[in-house]
């Protein structure tokens, strides 16, 4: 940082701004596309991102603790996705999750973040069929969590209620191709739009989102020509999970990547880490000290 920017930075800081303009985290990490002096990231920003062909990451995060280090480590976009029916509350699907328990996992996630875009998911039963309840669900999440944006799944079945969203001023990200709340209607979570029929369906709904005003859509396990074709059709960002490498961004769960979700193993996942295992061998360590009484040893007590 100049002398200036650390100068406007104390500024802001006493004035309780820094939070929304520059922040000083160039220490932290500095990605070689970052700027030093890093600014929130917004829907506009990623639209700036697709146009300079600049990858967009995004991460699913559910709690204060791994927010702060995916903000850390400079992922542009924190999706609390209603995957943490699955991974944090052990459920079969993503249905049984409410709007309280999305409320509560937001709320954790923005503590954290000092850069990243939060994007929340509308919970299954929270926006289908009811434009009125869908814009009562996303003012809730967005007043009672803090965040910056919400995602809702399908096309045209669900445009009254995108549209009512926008109009409050509220971003909505899109997301189509397998949308897992309706995974009960597909029977399985095989790849989708593989048919024409489906396929021509998913390119037009693609169009209808980019056309009443979502800021980006997430298409889920589709063939990569297919996602590349919608990528390159619409202006909006475009951001994959299993739709190939020609899209404007990845998302992944992030417990998948870090290979705590040891059974989950579709081909689209790159996973990172082995913290199944490693986080198993502590747990097991540990017992063993306690077990055998060298834990804690005279260092470690008063
Ligand atoms: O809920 C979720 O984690 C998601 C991603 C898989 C895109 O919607």
């Amino acid at each position: 940082m100049t002398k200036r920017q650390q100068e406007r930075w104390e500024y802001l800081k006493s004035h309780g701004e820094a939070d929304t303009l520059l922040l000083p985290c160039a220490s932290i990490c500095t990605p070689r596309f970052m700027n030093k002096d890093v600014k929130r990231v917004t829907v506009h920003t990623l639209r700036r991102m697709k146009e300079a062909g600049e990858k967009i990451s995004m991460l699913t995060a559910y709690d204060y603790s791994f927010a702060t280090i995916l903000d850390e480590a400079g992922i542009e976009v924190l999706l609390v996705g209603d995957s943490a029916s699955n991974v944090m509350a052990g459920h079969e699907t993503t249905l049984p999750i409410t709007l309280d328990q999305m409320i509560y996992h937001a709320g954790s996630v923005i503590r954290a973040i000092k850069r990243a875009l939060v994007v929340v998911d509308l919970p299954f039963g929270t926006y289908q069929g009811n434009s009125k309840k869908a814009l009562s669900s996303a003012i809730r999440i967005m007043k009672e969590s803090g965040a910056h944006a919400v995602k809702l799944e399908g096309g045209e079945s669900v445009q009254q209620s995108i549209k009512r969203i926008l109009k409050a001023g509220v971003p909505v990200m899109g997301h189509l191709g397998l949308i897992p709340q309706s995974i009960y209607k597909f029977g399985t979570y095989v790849v989708r739009a593989k048919q024409k029929e489906e396929a021509d369906q998913l390119k037009k709904d693609a169009k209808l989102l980019e056309s009443i005003g979502c800021f980006a859509i997430v298409l889920e396990k589709i063939p990569s020509e297919l996602a590349a074709e919608v990528a390159a059709s619409v202006k909006i960002p475009v951001i994959g999970i299993g739709a190939g490498n020609k899209v404007d961004g990845q998302v992944l769960v992030t417990h998948d990547l870090l290979g705590i979700t040891k059974s989950f193993k579709p081909r689209f996942l790159r996973r990172y880490l082995d913290m199944y295992t490693d986080i198993k061998v502590a747990a097991q360590s540990y017992l063993q000290d306690v077990k055998s009484g060298s834990f804690p040893d005279e260092s470690e007590q008063y």
